[in-house]
């Protein structure tokens, strides 16, 4: 189905409608054929279907990271903790080397494991769809692993970062502490 466009609608407007949308953060990493590591902090990471267990997040056609992952056809979802923004912005700045001082260890599917993370979600990449500027990568969930409790997400609204107040955190901490699978 073609995409219908709305000269009306321009970007900055879009983005600042779209900026007050609160959202967590994750670094959608992989491993290349060659042992790169490769990685992008992105926003647009969303759960998709149960069952199945599907996810997906929406790299820009711009980034230099997205062909990497794509030729990797495997990658890891790292869930940024509140005490991680260092990382984020590190993992944002296009071609950088983000790897350097970041500790991190190949995961069940060789995808790099972010130290630090609130969780992580190993997938494989089953679809790259059509979405304007932007793909919409869909992968399938093949492990998974919550690794903190003492620690709420990193947020992002209004192009800042925040976190959770501490009671609302430590809520969703106990809560994400009981659960932890992986391999299905
Ligand atoms: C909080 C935050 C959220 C972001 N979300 C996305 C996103 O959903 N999709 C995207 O393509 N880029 C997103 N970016 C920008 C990318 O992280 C950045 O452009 C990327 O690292 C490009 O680098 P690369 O060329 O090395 O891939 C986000 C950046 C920040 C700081």
């Amino acid at each position: 189905m073609p995409i219908p466009t709305h000269p009306s609608t321009s970007s900055d407007e879009l983005k600042s409608a779209l900026a007050g949308f609160c959202t967590g953060v994750a670094v959608i990493t992989a491993l290349e054929a060659d042992g790169n590591p490769v990685g992008m902090a992105v926003q647009s990471f969303s759960s998709v279907s149960l069952d199945p267990p599907l996810i997906c997040f929406c790299p820009a056609h711009t980034s230099t990271s997205w062909p990497r992952i794509k030729a990797a056809g495997r990658f890891a979802v790292n869930v940024l903790a509140e005490d991680q923004q260092d990382l984020c912005r590190r993992f944002a700045v296009p071609g950088a080397d983000k790897f350097a001082g970041t500790p991190w260890r190949p995961g069940g599917n060789g995808a790099p494991l972010l130290e630090g993370a609130l969780a992580t979600i190993e997938c494989e990449l089953t679809d790259a769809l059509d979405g304007g500027d932007h793909a919409i990568a869909l992968g399938a969930v093949t492990s998974m692993t919550a690794h903190r409790s003492d620690a709420g997400p990193l947020l992002f609204f209004r192009r800042s970062y925040g976190r959770l107040p501490r009671s609302s955190s430590s809520m969703s901490e106990s809560m994400a502490s009981a659960r932890s699978r992986s391999e299905a």
